[in-house]
């Protein structure tokens, strides 16, 4: 039942998403978020799979994987940006076109509610301090699973094996070894990146370095591990003491996650 579910909710995502791709001249932006969509929900799997959560997490978190970034087609097309600021709060478009869409009217309520929960709570710079357990559970899965495809996508636009698209890095200034103290000061604190304060295309790698002080699942810092994510972003920042000190203290918080079980 539910594997039938999340293959429907799959089918109504793609037939959703299918006009946007055949916008002329704009299928690039549509089609990263459609490749997201679909890497994200098979970590989300990943994740829920292996770290022995409850069969309602499970397809919840499935579910929102699939539906976190719905709200993306509508806000480019209608302001050709990816930038919430600038536009509107993808995570809210998403909730409202999941809802327009009927899409989650054959799943049980209790699932649509962690499912609608998820979805609006996967942008926010944190979770707030309390939630009811399930839709904690379902959050830090799509938001773990949502920052570590976010790892690969830049890694594949800064090393330029995507084509180049202002809209994947948000408009960030380019400089070979520009970056922000601000920035790098607040990840040495241990705290996590802040969108507003990116000035450089540096200052956004760093942030990006920062998540893994984000990260909830043990399984995610696994994978960010084997996939070597952290080495590659390093390696195209500049050598420095302060980012050399950096790389040294994320490497030692993921081993230590990765210890911690
Ligand atoms: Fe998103």
């Amino acid at each position: 039942m539910s594997e039938e579910l999340v293959e429907r909710v799959a089918r109504r995502f793609q037939d959703f998403a299918e006009p946007y791709l055949r916008e002329p001249g704009d299928d690039f932006a549509y089609r990263l978020k459609v490749d997201h969509t679909m890497r994200v929900r098979s970590i989300a799997t990943d994740i829920a799979e292996t770290s022995g959560v409850p069969e309602r997490v499970h397809l919840a978190a499935r579910l929102a994987a699939l539906l976190h970034d719905i709200g993306r087609f509508p806000q480019y097309k209608e302001y050709r940006t990816f930038r919430d600021a600038e536009s509107a709060n993808h995570a809210g478009l998403s909730v409202r076109h999941t809802l327009r869409e009927h899409m989650l009217d054959s799943a049980p309520q209790d699932i649509r509610r962690l499912v609608l929960g998820a979805v609006f709570l996967h942008n926010k710079r944190s979770l707030p301090a309390t939630l009811p357990p399930d839709l904690q559970a379902v959050a830090q899965i799509v938001r773990d699973s949502d920052k570590l495809d976010i790892f690969r996508v830049m890694i594949a636009h800064f090393s330029k094996q995507d084509p180049e698209h202002p809209e994947v890095a948000l408009h960030v200034k380019p400089h070979p070894t520009a970056y922000s103290q601000d920035v790098l000061e607040s990840l040495l604190r241990g705290e996590t990146g802040d969108y507003r304060r990116i000035v450089w295309v540096n200052d956004f790698k760093l942030m990006v370095v920062g998540w893994l002080f984000d990260l909830n699942y043990r399984r995610a810092c696994q994978m960010l591990h084997e996939l070597g994510y952290l080495d590659t972003i390093f390696e195209s920042l500049p050598k420095d003491p302060q980012v050399l000190a950096l790389r040294r203290q994320v490497t030692e918080h993921l081993a230590r996650r990765l210890a911690n079980g």
